[in-house]
């Protein structure tokens, strides 16, 4: 018999002109903002791919081995559960884990399509072709996309599961997150399902500690957007004069990183018209990650018009992952 073989198709719709133009507008906004703030989306070109991909395999950052321990015994369960013929995956990245979905829906039989959703087209290309040559006869559609802007170009047909892993909604603010649910749950059908990974509220230590590696990993992740726009806007940042901050924020319950200057800085951004003044410790922030509680999950996804299916800890307690139907 003829084996079949998988291609990858790319699809994107984040054509140079149009990142452009978001990431002058984040910037624009972020650096004239008081206090200054930038979006998380921009640490993630190839090298802050590259870097995450080394956070994760850290000593300090539990979540993606607690993710993958709920996956290797529980991907059997979701995948019967949600019967998808096409797995959707938003903000997929190097897509390692979802190795484990995409084995369970292909035992389970129904899988045919897997669509990796990521900004960062480099990553994505490489992940969607590692994926094709390991399941002949799956269809892999990359899309490169913001998942907080393109919901509504996703695939529309057949029955989907969307994943979203790493507890990567933690980094949108309860009202970004709201609009989120609320605008994919308008993209899916009956019988669609939603899989969210979500790192859940524990001892404030290991949640900075993972934030804050004494690697200083995460810290050249952090100063990575710095890079970003030095290249992208023509800026002239001195990276290695902003300090890594990472900082539990109790009553929020979101860990912010943030970069500290360390001196009065006046920075000039070519690509933007724009001078930005720093004074000596001032902070700008880089990223939320929200922690959660799995009766809040539970919660927001009902809001949200979904209901929870199933929902899973791994044995620590420290990661959670919540199969939702549409
Ligand atoms: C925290 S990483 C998680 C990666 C992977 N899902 C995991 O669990 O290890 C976040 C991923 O989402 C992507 N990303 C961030 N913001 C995005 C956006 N607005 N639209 C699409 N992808 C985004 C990043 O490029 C990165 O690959």
């Amino acid at each position: 018999m003829p084996v079949r073989q998988s291609a990858v198709h790319m699809i994107d719709h984040l054509d140079r002109d149009h990142l452009r133009r978001a990431l002058e507008h984040d910037v624009r906004a972020g650096l004239t903002a008081t206090p200054k703030q930038l979006p998380p989306k921009w640490f993630y070109d190839a090298a802050g791919s590259e870097l995450f991909t080394r956070i994760t395999r850290l000593p300090e950052y539990y979540p993606t081995r607690r993710e993958l321990a709920i996956l290797k015994t529980r991907a059997g369960d979701i995948a019967a559960a949600g019967g998808a013929d096409t797995l959707v995956e938003l903000g997929s990245g190097t897509s390692e884990k979802t190795v484990l979905l995409l084995e369970a829906l292909t035992s389970a039989g129904t899988l045919r399509t897997y669509t990796p959703v990521d900004v960062d087209a480099l990553t994505l290309a490489e992940a969607g072709r590692r994926i094709a040559a390991g399941f002949p006869g799956l269809t892999v559609r990359a899309v490169c996309a913001d998942f907080e802007r393109h919901l509504g170009l996703l695939p529309r047909t057949g029955r989907r599961m969307v994943a979203f892993l790493g507890g990567t909604i933690g980094n949108l603010d309860p009202a970004a997150r709201e609009v989120f649910l609320k605008d994919l749950r308008a993209t899916l059908r009956p019988g669609d399902t939603f899989l969210l990974g979500a790192d859940l509220v524990k001892d404030t230590g290991r949640l900075v500690a993972a934030y804050d590696d004494a690697a200083g990993v995460t810290a050249a992740f952090n100063r990575n957007v710095l890079h970003v726009i030095n290249r992208e806007l023509a800026a002239d940042f001195e990276p290695d004069a902003f300090e890594h901050v990472a900082l539990y924020d109790e009553r929020h319950d979101w860990i912010e990183m943030r970069l500290r200057a360390t001196r009065d800085m006046r920075v000039t951004i070519g690509g933007l018209g724009l001078t930005a003044s720093f004074a000596a410790g001032e902070e700008m922030r880089t990223e939320i990650s929200a922690k959660f509680r799995l009766e809040g999950l539970r919660d927001e996804l009902a809001a949200a018009g979904f209901a929870t299916l199933r929902q899973y800890t791994d044995p620590t307690g420290d990661f959670s992952l919540t199969l939702a139907g549409a």
